[in-house]
């Protein structure tokens, strides 16, 4: 198996796309430390991955907060050992428009935004990287999203907050890289179209039917992961733009080649 004897973080595991990820990387020999606030469908993800006969833990832990941050990973440290692979998955999608006339509000759910996703990214990946030198090297992927690719920018719909937030981990994803490239820590980013989950049934139950599947994510996730310590990094994959057939033969076919 692809990922036999590896500990892999993944946040926002409790549902949608963290959790495909997390089973996937289960499915290929890993063990998991499941990162999430939702600790009732967390645990339902660790029961999961143990069904598939590795190891899950549940750690119930806000990634905005960075001492929070810091436990969970000594967590998986003290439980596991070891770190080879952080997945940056949590985020939220709030409005954030100007015009809803809630100053308050609005300014909170802009900082909630940026915290959970730019900023809770940041912590994790300042916590676990070290870990993951430490083992030798490994991958660190962050979840983006298609907004940030010409032609795929969404404009309405409140999504300065959310999409600032992504920018910022396209940012990350390229300096990391960099930063990290000696140490033999390989980063990419993924920037899934319309994907099945809670959050797209909450915001835009509208395209649910043209969506790809939490599934078909964690295959592009599994194809980064199969490339060895001289493979690609600082990349931001986009995967099943929307407008095109989805599904899991683009996410295979648009993330890099086994
Ligand atoms: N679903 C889509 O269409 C889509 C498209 C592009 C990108 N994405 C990205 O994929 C990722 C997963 O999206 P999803 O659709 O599965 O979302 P979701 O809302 O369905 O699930 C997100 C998970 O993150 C957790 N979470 C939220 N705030 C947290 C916090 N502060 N600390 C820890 N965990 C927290 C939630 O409890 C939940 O389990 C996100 O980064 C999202 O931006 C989703």
């Amino acid at each position: 198996m692809l990922l036999e004897g590896q500990i892999a973080v993944v946040t926002g595991s409790a549902v949608g796309i963290g959790r495909g990820i997390a089973l996937a990387l289960a499915e290929e020999g890993a063990d998991v430390a499941c990162i999430d606030i939702d600790s009732h469908n967390n645990n339902e993800t660790v029961n999961m991955i143990n069904e598939l006969g590795r190891k899950g833990l549940s750690i119930d832990c806000d990634v905005a907060d960075k001492a929070q941050v810091r436990n969970a990973m000594n967590q998986t440290i003290s439980h596991f050992g070891q770190i080879n692979i952080l997945v940056n998955n949590a985020a939220i999608y709030i409005d954030t428009s100007l015009t809803l006339g809630n100053y308050m509000g609005q300014a909170e759910a802009y900082e909630r935004s940026i915290a959970i996703c730019a900023l809770g990214s940041y912590y994790c990946a300042l916590a676990a990287s070290p870990e993951i030198v430490k083992a030798g090297g490994g991958n660190i992927i962050n979840i983006i999203t298609e907004h940030i690719k010409p032609d795929h920018l969404m404009t309405g719909m409140g999504a300065t907050g959310y999409d600032s937030a992504k920018w910022v981990q396209w940012r990350q994803t390229e300096s990391w890289a960099v930063e990290l490239k000696e140490s033999g820590v390989r980063v990419n980013a993924l920037c899934p179209g319309a994907t099945v989950s809670p959050m797209l049934e909450q915001h835009a139950a509208i395209v649910l039917d043209k969506a790809m599947q939490p599934a078909d994510v964690a295959l592009a996730a599994i194809n980064i992961l199969k490339h060895g310590p001289d493979g690609p990094t600082g990349q931001s994959y986009l995967i099943g733009p929307s407008g095109s057939q989805t599904g899991a033969a683009d996410a295979a076919a648009l993330a890099p080649d086994s």
